[in-house]
């Protein structure tokens, strides 16, 4: 076990994208991470403790803080980033879309913040923080994108609700709601001017991994903030 005082992130989907952003800016401020995803590579780095798993899995959300409590003593912040993406008109969406967006997006927040939060009551405080996305508040005709507002439009809803819950016994939940990033999530052709052309939003160009971050660890040196849903997606939910 490392040095108790030493804060501790679980991060999942930590593998790549704004996952793996997060991984190394908790590590720059100096806390231990916990990184899961489906497929994450072990760490050189010692205070970086890689699990592999279905979030969307309840023994997976078992094992994640069974590993952070064994390997460093306490889990101080949890951010519930993994998720996935799926656009088709609404009719089109399979049994095998549901499952998958509503598992990883909804099913995958549930049960492992079920467990950090009750980790987090036995020490006295903590933070949660929900990856949503503007499209949970500002639908775009040009992409369908019905699963992705019900489930990231869920997380915002009980990012409010556990926020207002766990507020008098130290534990804050906050979310982001990212606009268009720059991430594996989207394939790289679909970053090009043209393919951009008609979607960008009012600062004009997409955001990068950097963004995210820097707003979450914005939010993780907030005390007084809980209950935000910080959008970080260049005006797009503002207006155009
Ligand atoms: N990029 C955007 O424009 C954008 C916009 C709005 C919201 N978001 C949200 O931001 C978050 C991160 O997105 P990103 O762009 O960084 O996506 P990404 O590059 O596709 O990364 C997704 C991560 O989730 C992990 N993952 C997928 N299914 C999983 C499962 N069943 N169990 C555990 N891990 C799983 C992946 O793991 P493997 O690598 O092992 O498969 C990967 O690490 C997501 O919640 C996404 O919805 C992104």
């Amino acid at each position: 076990m490392s040095d108790s005082t030493q804060k501790v992130a679980i991060v999942t989907g930590g593998s790549q994208g704004i996952g793996a952003g997060l991984v190394d800016g908790y590590r720059q401020r100096g806390w231990a991470v916990v990184a899961n995803s489906l497929t994450i590579k072990p760490s050189k780095d010692p205070d970086v403790l890689t699990i592999q798993g279905d979030v969307s899995k309840q023994a997976t959300a078992d094992q994640i803080v069974g590993q952070a409590l064994d390997r460093f003593g306490r889990v101080d912040t949890l951010v519930n980033n993994a998720g996935v993406f799926v656009s088709k008109p609404f009719t089109d969406y399979t049994a095998a879309d549901y499952a998958l967006v509503t598992g990883v997006n909804l099913a995958g927040f549930f049960w492992l913040t079920q467990r950090a939060i009750g980790q987090m009551l036995r020490q006295g405080s903590g933070h949660v923080v929900n990856i949503s996305a503007s499209v949970a508040d500002h639908a775009d005709i040009a992409e369908p994108t019905a699963l992705a507002a019900l489930t990231k439009g869920g997380l915002a809803a009980v990012t409010r609700s556990l926020a207002a819950e766990y507020a008098s016994r130290g534990i804050r939940v906050n979310a982001v709601a990212p606009g268009i990033i720059q991430t594996p999530l989207h394939p790289a052709e679909s970053y090009t001017p043209a393919a951009l052309a008609g979607k960008l939003p009012p600062l004009g160009h997409v955001g990068q991994v950097s963004d995210i971050v820097d707003g979450i660890l914005y939010l993780e040196s907030a005390p007084f903030v809980t209950g935000e849903v910080l959008h970080i997606d260049g005006g797009r939910t503002a207006g155009h």
